[in-house]
């Protein structure tokens, strides 16, 4: 159990971790517990980080940069060799940010040659002060003890998750081995919701849309949303929805809080920077239904040994395990905080009230990114799961060990004694309890 607190939220061997500020040199990604023998370049890294970067209502940033991932260790000759896994992603922006950014302590020349860009009006050299509601600014710069909440919002920004996004392509090459496979679309932007029905774009299609939303129509009213915002100097919020295809029966358990997958994915969902809910399935429109009209349905196992549910409005977790249908979780993506026309805020040294908080070149929109980042997170988690289920050294062993056990399950399981605490419903067992009570 210690082992495991050590580890963080890590359910077996497997573990990621970042680094990197938002004008630093680099961002960087360590990935630890990755079998050998997994195909990996730069290239297929590449096209998640790209697809993090686009979305109708991004800021200027993504101009400047062009995400690419070096793989610096870990991988040999095109595959990788079990042993941590480190991506570097530079960001070219960086260039602009030297002296501001500097790593080694400053002179005192490179102080006054700071003090004096910044009596110049040169803004990325001034101490920033006016914290941003909504944002990290006021609580980081208190805890850590800063005077500049500079050093809170390298940090904070989500810029950090291009090293997630560069990770969780590293997921999506391990999944895609085991024949799991995870895309996300936008769902809702500024109350826009897709119409399933309405759903006629491929999800290559979907891909390349300005939102990733496979809704043609919907999309144009929330461009519309999100130009409102933009000539407001405001900011819109939405909900993506992510879908993992392929996952096996079982992963998670319910024995054990922190054991099972439903918490972890909410968890890795809700850690990314502007997520402020989650739901599975028909998340919170289930309260509003009875069972009967919410539970799936269980049709029996197919002839190939597949289970069957009717429906999937549990999307794909129950008690807090796989249930082998996708797994959908969707993420609440707040409105952006650094607004063009800033809201009132007060200032971090004197503690009175400024008319306006800090702004600096910012989005207004980040849903279609912000999917991608739920991706990643689910890949990795799923990573996680699947390596403290299957094991495996090699790929090869984690994929033999993941096959025998999808066929072991796809049989009828052994005819159990009376006193199991295994034994089946049979027949003569209508699966009803004697009394009333509840399960606890
Ligand atoms: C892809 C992505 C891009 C973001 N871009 C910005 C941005 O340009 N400006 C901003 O203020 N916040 C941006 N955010 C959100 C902030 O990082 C986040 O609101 C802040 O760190 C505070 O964390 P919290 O929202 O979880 O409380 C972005 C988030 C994501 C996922």
């Amino acid at each position: 159990m210690r082992r495991r607190a050590a580890r963080g939220r890590s359910v077996g061997s497997f573990r990621f971790l970042t680094a990197g500020e938002s004008h630093g040199q680099a961002l960087g990604a360590t990935l630890e517990g990755i079998p050998a023998g997994l195909p990996l370049t730069a290239e297929r890294i590449a096209v998640d980080l790209a697809r993090r970067q686009r979305g109708y209502g991004r800021g200027a940033r993504q101009a400047i940069e062009q995400d690419r991932a070096e793989i610096v260790s870990g991988v040999r000759h095109g595959l990788t060799l079990g042993s941590p896994i480190l991506l570097l992603v530079r960001n070219r922006d960086w260039e602009n940010w030297t002296r501001v950014m500097q790593v080694e302590p400053l002179s005192e020349s490179e102080a006054a040659e700071l003090a004096a860009m910044s009596l110049e009006g040169n803004r990325r050299a001034a101490p920033v002060t006016r914290v941003r509601p909504g944002h990290a600014d006021l609580a980081g710069a208190l805890k850590y003890g800063f005077s500049d909440v500079r050093n809170v919002l390298e940090r904070a920004s989500a810029r950090e998750t291009a090293a997630r996004v560069a990770a969780g392509a590293v997921s999506r090459a391990l999944l895609g081995e085991l024949g799991i496979e995870v895309w996300s679309f936008t769902a809702e932007v500024g109350g826009v919701a897709v119409d399933p029905a309405a759903c006629t774009r491929s999800r290559d299609e979907a891909d390349e849309s300005p939102l990733r939303c496979p809704d043609p129509g919907a999309e144009v009213q929330m461009i519309a949303r999100i130009d409102e915002a933009r000539s407001n100097g405001d900011t819109v919020g939405g909900v993506f929805e992510v879908v993992a295809r392929g996952v096996p029966i079982g992963l998670g358990s319910y024995v054990h809080w922190d054991r099972r997958l439903d918490a972890a994915l909410a968890a890795a969902v809700v850690s990314i920077n502007i997520v402020k809910g989650v739901e599975f399935g028909l998340g919170f429109e289930q309260t509003r239904r009875f069972g009967s009209a919410v539970h799936d349905v269980i049709e029996g196992r197919s002839d190939e040994g597949r289970w069957i549910h009717r429906s999937n409005n549990a999307g794909g977790l129950t008690g807090g395990v796989s249930n082998g249908e996708p797994i959908v979780v969707r993420g609440a993506v707040k409105p952006i905080s650094t607004l063009a026309r800033p809201l009132p805020s007060a200032d971090l040294l004197t503690g009175r009230p400024v008319e306006k908080a800090h702004y600096e070149r910012s989005d207004i929109c980040v849903v279609p990114a912000a999917g991608v980042v739920g991706e990643a997170m689910v890949m990795l988690t799923l990573v996680d799961f699947v390596l403290a289920k299957f094991g495996g050294d090699s790929v090869a062993e984690t994929r033999d060990n993941l096959e025998r056990y999808r066929a072991t399950i796809a049989r009828p399981p052994e005819p159990a004694g009376p006193t199991s605490p295994t034994r089946r419903l049979g027949d003569g067992d209508d699966g009803t309890e004697a009394g009333s009570g509840g399960d606890d």
